[in-house]
């Protein structure tokens, strides 16, 4: 059996760092896996312009354990007003990444989230020549629609014509969970789709949030799916192809705003991530496909130079905290905490 595994330094292609005392505890975690992450822009109120952007950059630069190399990178939060000229500053001026279109009222803090693709028309159209990547969260709106079958819906009422209308605009399906997204963007061979995947909708199904009670620490958008889901993004992600990449979408939210009447979605992975996802590899036999997940279909689509250096996992129980605390008696409750996992990240400190 396979005692350790070493691969170049991965990226987080997906990552949630929020702001202030919160950003300061979370971002270490993050840093002790990867050396790139694309950084989500739903603060409160979102990143939308270039200057927000830099400013926010400056924030986790500040934040960053001393000695750190690690490279966030921003995206821009659209809404039905986005100047596409904000757009191709803020990318040619190398601030802007990637922008991200959160349907309104899909998921956490989209409210100001874009309410129809003809509203962005001319952003995606400035996006498509600058060979911008387009990232979206790909989950129907339409309050008639099964909150399992959002993103299935999404896929033919809305992401279907898009890609019709921009031929050339490279597009991110961030966070896929069915069996119908993954087959989807494997059927692409065009190279301009590709998707994210995180750890739990590889380790778990629905299932999940109902075992015993309700389990809010396993609810985020989109929502866990069924087992024959959970199946397909294991098959796509461990198969070595191009399109499918590690996004970890973790999510941190303070305890209390999830174990509530009306709980937050979101799942905080930082601390766990890279291990989760190791397991899953190991687990289908595709342990020498992890590096091309983890460490190269992301860059390589993103057009990003490989990592310097690597990081090593070794078979053994993994002894990150359950929860994380936030001070004031608050905490963040760790996806996998507590030993669940047998595959630990061996601290570069103690090689
Ligand atoms: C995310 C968050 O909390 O910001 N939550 C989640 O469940 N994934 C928002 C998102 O990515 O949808
Ligand atoms: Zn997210």
């Amino acid at each position: 059996m396979v005692q350790s595994v070493t691969l170049r330094r991965p990226d987080d292609f997906h990552l949630h760092l929020r702001d202030d005392a919160m950003l300061r505890t979370v971002l270490p975690y993050s840093v002790r896996q990867f050396g790139r992450a694309v950084v989500m822009p739903n603060l409160k109120p979102p990143v939308t312009t270039v200057a927000a952007a830099r400013a926010y950059r400056e924030r986790i630069l500040q934040a960053l354990p001393s000695g750190s190399t690690f490279e966030p990178l921003m995206t821009c939060y659209l809404c039905d007003g986005t100047d596409p000229a904000e757009i191709s500053a803020g990318f040619e001026g190398h601030v802007f990444t990637a922008a991200k279109l959160y349907p309104a009222g899909a998921t956490t803090h989209s409210e100001y989230g874009v309410t129809a693709i003809d509203k962005i028309a001319k952003v995606l159209d400035v996006m498509q020549k600058l060979g911008m990547p387009l990232l979206i969260h790909g989950e129907s709106t339409d309050p008639g629609i099964d909150v399992f079958d959002k993103e299935a819906v999404f896929l033919d009422r809305t992401l279907k014509p898009l890609l019709e209308m921009f031929p050339a605009l490279k597009v991110v399906l961030e966070h896929i969970t069915t069996e119908q997204a993954a087959n989807f963007v494997d059927a692409d061979t065009s190279g301009r789709l590709a998707a994210t995947i995180t750890p739990q909708h590889l380790l778990f199904n629905r299932n999940a949030m109902f075992t015993g009670g309700l389990r809010p620490h396993y609810y985020c958008l989109p929502v866990l799916k069924r087992e024959q889901d959970r199946t397909a993004l294991r098959r796509v992600a461990t198969s070595g192809s191009r399109s499918f990449f590690l996004g970890t979408d973790s999510a941190p939210h303070e305890r209390g705003t999830k174990e509530a009447a009306c709980g937050c979605a979101g799942i905080f992975s930082a601390p766990t991530a890279l291990e989760a996802y190791l397991s899953v590899f190991d687990e289908e036999h595709a342990l020498e496909r992890f590096e091309a997940f983890a460490s190269e279909s992301g860059r390589l689509f993103y057009d990003l130079p490989p990592n310097e250096g690597t990081v090593t996992l070794t078979r053994e129980r993994n002894d990150a905290p359950r929860s994380v605390a936030l001070g004031d008696g608050k905490s963040i409750e760790t996806f996998m905490g507590d030993g669940e996992l047998s595959w630990r990240l061996v601290d570069h400190s103690s090689t």
